[in-house]
């Protein structure tokens, strides 16, 4: 982004270019003491949630504006290569629905993002942490939610030169504004694809229970992995589960099994969130749950892209998905060692935990492992 990230002294306020980033919005670049004064010493009362690059407090800025301001854990390259490619990649996007900078400020000892503070919190807050219970979060809300972060990852997929693959979507990224107009956040984990590539390996990064099979296996990264993970929180903003809950009996389930099998059994109606008591438009349901059968399925190749998605969720585009054909949904395992993996932790008690959603969520840690070798080559890769 031309900046250099040495530029946060403790006194000085310099003036970020007034550029045409984050969401059509301005950015500067803050000085510690202000993050400091603006999230009351980053206090424990400010703190908004933890993730895997830090903690994340509300704050509020001299002249008002309200801020959410994520703080590095610790300094080491890894984290400094996130907070640079999160930089990189903000003043990359600007669209209505992806959460652009604000500003950062990078010290000596000090990497923090500066994000506008988005009032309704996150997808997760309201689908499985503190704010579930006052079910906010209606049918048509959660269409709109749906539609929404679909149209920020087509942009980000088909729109933006290199194209970016998110590689991290989940519910704790997609942030709700005031209106519950959805902003997907989060792009330290993106990748940047360029020209003419159609995919490449990687380390693998993200959150079990959203990561595409040959994603999480074989570290085999396109777009589609984030098709993949659409399609997962799809389903969970249809059934208001969890993408991998562990049952009664200590075993772990996939969202996609569960759905496979009231599908089977022909519970269609019985897949919606029961909080909704009822009120959802069952044309709709049909779609959505076909959208995210495409999705999830295990073969990236045939997976739809985003923009088929937005096409499809909009109700435009009748031909990808056949109104009448049988639904069938194809549940995906990741195999014992990547669950075992899974940091879930049903003890966590959600209404305990109210101000740090990672732990009321607690299933999904995020993962970093060594790539795989896929010894089949089960996809024809070359
Ligand atoms: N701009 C914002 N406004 C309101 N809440 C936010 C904002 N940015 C982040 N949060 C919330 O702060 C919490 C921590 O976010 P963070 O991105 O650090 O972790 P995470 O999304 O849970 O995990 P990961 O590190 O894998 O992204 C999350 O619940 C997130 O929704
Ligand atoms: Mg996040």
């Amino acid at each position: 982004m031309g900046s250099s990230f040495s530029c946060c002294g403790d006194e000085k306020v310099e003036e970020g270019p007034n550029n045409e980033m984050g969401g059509g919005n301005s950015w500067r670049i803050f000085t510690y003491k202000e993050l400091y004064a603006a999230t009351n010493g980053f206090s424990e009362n400010n703190k908004l949630g933890e993730g895997g690059f830090g903690s994340v407090y509300w704050g509020k800025t001299s002249d008002g504006l309200q801020i959410a301001v994520k703080k590095l854990k610790s300094m080491n390259s890894k984290a400094e290569m996130e907070f640079a490619v999160e930089v990189e990649v903000l003043g990359r996007v600007r669209h209505k629905n992806l959460l652009g900078l604000r500003g950062y400020c990078a010290g000596n000892e000090q990497r923090l993002i500066v994000y506008d503070y988005m009032p309704n919190l996150s997808l997760l807050s309201h689908l499985h942490g503190h704010l579930s219970k006052e079910v906010q979060l209606d049918w048509k809300k959660r269409m709109k939610v749906a539609i929404g972060s679909a149209e920020g990852l087509l942009y980000l997929h088909h729109e933006v030169t290199p194209h970016i693959i998110h590689r991290d979507i989940k519910a704790s990224n997609v942030l709700l504004d005031s209106n519950f107009e959805p902003l997907v956040a989060d792009f330290g984990f993106a990748k940047l694809i360029p020209e003419g590539v159609s995919h490449m390996t990687t380390r693998v990064k993200g959150t079990l229970g959203y990561l595409a099979p040959e994603y999480a296996m074989w570290g085999k990264v396109s777009e589609s992995c984030d098709v993949y993970s659409f399609g997962i929180l799809l389903l969970e903003l249809i059934t208001g589960r969890k993408p991998i809950e562990k049952l009664p009996n200590g075993i772990k389930r996939t969202i996609t099994e569960w759905v496979e099998a009231m599908i089977a059994k022909e519970k269609f109606k019985d897949l919606v969130d029961p909080k909704l008591k009822g009120n959802f438009d069952e044309f709709q349901l049909k779609q959505s749950i076909r959208v995210a059968a495409l999705c999830v399925q295990s073969e990236p190749d045939k997976r739809p892209t985003m923009k088929e998605v937005v096409s499809i969720l909009k109700g435009k585009e009748m031909n990808f998905v056949k109104v009448n054909q049988n639904l069938r949904i194809q549940s995906v395992k990741y195999g014992d060692d990547l669950m075992a993996m899974d940091q879930d932790d049903e003890s966590n008690d959600e209404s305990s935990d109210q101000g740090n959603e990672s732990s009321v969520y607690g299933v999904f840690g995020a993962m970093e492992m060594q790539k795989m070798q896929d010894p089949y080559k089960r996809f024809g890769e070359k």
